[in-house]
């Protein structure tokens, strides 16, 4: 911005949001005497509000999404031609920039051969669970239909994806739910469940092992679950975990859905968050950084196993995959994604991520030795947590107010940092941090002075 913009220039906006906005997942009451905050314009990891103020964005949007930046030119020129070329057609015709971004996002995924274009992660996830479903009818009689979620995951806001969804705060008040989706243990060995144990990632795995055997193997069709879990306190999985879901929905033949709507697309410092763990998914879910926010765009991806199921008999009218996106569509989307993937690529910053990443994780261990309300520090890639407590014996988490208290203080400071919010009762007390892929050193040093003053402001001297 500028800088010349005067703080009363955007008033009349100010007011029409006042009077006519309903924003997103948040309490309007205080807005009755406090102006809500309006963003005018970004540029590269940095946002000006109406007040012309500057903020060092370090969420990505605020929900880790703009992950190539603010103010890519490129991506605007690749949008505005693809839009005056040709703006829509329903997806049962294909497209240029779809079929070229598919063919390219299939060059980054391995094992994986078909992408189903949708507008919101909410939208894939649900995508995914209809598969499940259908193929429950096409191969098991109908009986193979229940979908696992774990504990903490979130997997969208429709009725469908909150009925799988591992965050109470979330979905409290939204019921009923839809039936079939049974929920299996988080994997947060910092909160585990079953004590202290050697083996924690294998124990965590085997639970699911044993929900499947609770609820019988034979009407288990899929487990959805987030690579490294957001929303729900940034949750590396632990050593051992991932291999021993893989080898536990093998020996039931259970689909084991992968939900990269965080991850994917280069945050943890690979092309997806499944890929630091070696396993192979039969489904993969992606919206969030496929297009960075340029436009909407989410995707289903599968392997071409899933895909044949979904044409084996022409002659039964209700054989394929009888599902729409209207704004799947929208060719904005895969032409946002394909100059998305190219800066990636151009620009290292899969590389940038990972020695970005390992400067985050590193600043963030030493605030905890710091300050001894850290309790714990968690992330892959520019991805991280940190989880505060008020003892780190008791683990006591740090009441709400006082986590909101340190975002508050960064976001006076000029930094935007995020988090847990209406997530798990009584843990929402992780701060969260998903800085865009292009950091830089001194971004991240900046960040992480920001959450030492803030810390030391909130919870007195370490
Ligand atoms: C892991 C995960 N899955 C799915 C979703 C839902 O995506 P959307 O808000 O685009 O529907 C989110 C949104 O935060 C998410 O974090």
């Amino acid at each position: 911005m500028d800088g010349i913009l005067a703080e009363n220039d955007l008033g009349d906006i100010v007011a029409a949001d006042r009077a006519h906005v309903w924003h997103h997942l948040i309490q309007h009451k205080p807005f009755e005497s406090v102006d809500p905050r309006i963003m005018i314009e970004g540029k590269g990891m940095r946002v000006w509000d109406q007040h012309g103020r500057e903020h060092l964005d370090a969420v990505s949007g605020g929900v880790w999404t703009v992950n190539v930046g603010y103010g890519r030119e490129s991506i605007a020129n690749a949008v505005r031609d693809q839009l005056i070329r040709l703006n829509y057609f329903a997806g049962s015709a294909g497209s240029i920039p779809g079929a070229r971004f598919a063919e390219k996002l299939i060059g980054k995924m391995p094992g994986m051969s078909r992408v189903y274009y949708a507008n919101s992660g909410s939208e894939a996830n649900e995508k995914a669970f209809k598969m499940v479903r259908q193929i429950a009818h096409k191969k098991y009689g109908g009986r193979k239909n229940k979908i696992l979620f774990r504990d903490r995951d979130y997997h969208g806001t429709t009725i469908g994806t909150l009925s799988a969804g591992g965050q109470q705060q979330r979905n409290a008040q939204y019921g009923p739910f839809a039936p079939g989706f049974v929920e299996v243990p988080h994997c947060l060995e910092y909160r585990s469940q079953w004590g202290e144990v050697a083996d924690y990632g294998v124990r965590a795995a085997k639970a699911i092992e044993e929900v499947i055997l609770r609820e019988g193997p034979d009407t288990v069709g899929a487990i959805c679950l987030e690579p490294v879990t957001a929303g729900g306190g940034v949750i590396t999985p632990p050593a051992g975990y991932w291999e021993t879901v893989q080898e536990i929905c093998r020996k039931y033949s259970v689909l084991l859905h992968i939900d990269e709507v965080v991850c994917g697309v280069g945050r943890t410092g690979t092309w997806f968050g499944y890929q630091n763990f070696g396993i192979q998914p039969d489904m993969v879910t992606m919206a969030k950084g496929v297009a960075s926010g340029y436009a909407a765009i989410s995707c289903l991806v599968t392997t071409e196993e899933v895909f044949e199921l979904f044409k084996a008999n022409p002659d039964d009218p209700l054989d394929y995959f009888r599902d729409i996106s209207t704004f799947g569509g929208c060719t904005a989307g895969p032409a946002a994604a394909l100059e998305n993937m190219r800066i990636i690529e151009d620009e290292g910053l899969l590389e940038n991520t990972v020695r970005m990443g390992a400067r985050l994780m590193e600043g963030l261990e030493g605030l905890k030795e710091r300050h001894r309300v850290v309790g714990d520090v968690r992330g892959k890639g520019l991805f991280a947590g940190a989880e505060l407590v008020m003892d780190r014996q008791t683990k006591e988490p740090a009441p709400e107010p006082k986590v909101q208290a340190v975002v508050a203080d960064c976001m006076k400071q000029g930094v935007i940092i995020g988090a847990t919010n209406r997530s798990v009762p009584g843990f929402n007390n992780t701060l969260c941090f998903s800085p865009a892929l292009i950091s830089t050193a001194a971004d991240i040093d900046q960040i992480l002075e920001s959450v030492d003053g803030a810390l030391t402001r909130v919870f007195g001297q370490a």
